[in-house]
């Protein structure tokens, strides 16, 4: 089990969530972040942080959005760690 990033980060990047995160499972892509599904810790420290509410705990993730748990798995490995706010995309 891990959180998962959503839909709703897409295009926004508020990056609130990094700085609470006790295990510096984020990862920066272009447009969104991704959690580390290894790294993960299942806190839930980040989802009441993020703005649009893009994170869920992996079985709540809305049915529309279930692509997202793969693209979470995929993506992380291959983009840079994060783990201080910076100014979001909007
Ligand atoms: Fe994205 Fe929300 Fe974090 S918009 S960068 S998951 S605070």
């Amino acid at each position: 089990m891990s959180m998962v990033v959503t839909e709703p980060c897409f295009g926004c990047k508020h990056t609130d969530c990094v700085v609470v995160c006790p295990a510096d499972c984020f990862y920066e892509g272009e447009s969104m972040l991704f959690i580390h599904p290894d790294e993960c810790i299942d806190c839930g420290a980040c989802v009441p942080e993020c703005p649009p509410q893009a994170i869920f705990y992996e079985d709540d993730v809305p049915e529309p959005w279930r692509d997202y748990i793969a693209l979470n798995r995929e993506m992380a490995p291959l983009c840079p760690n994060i783990t201080e706010k910076k100014a979001p995309l909007q």
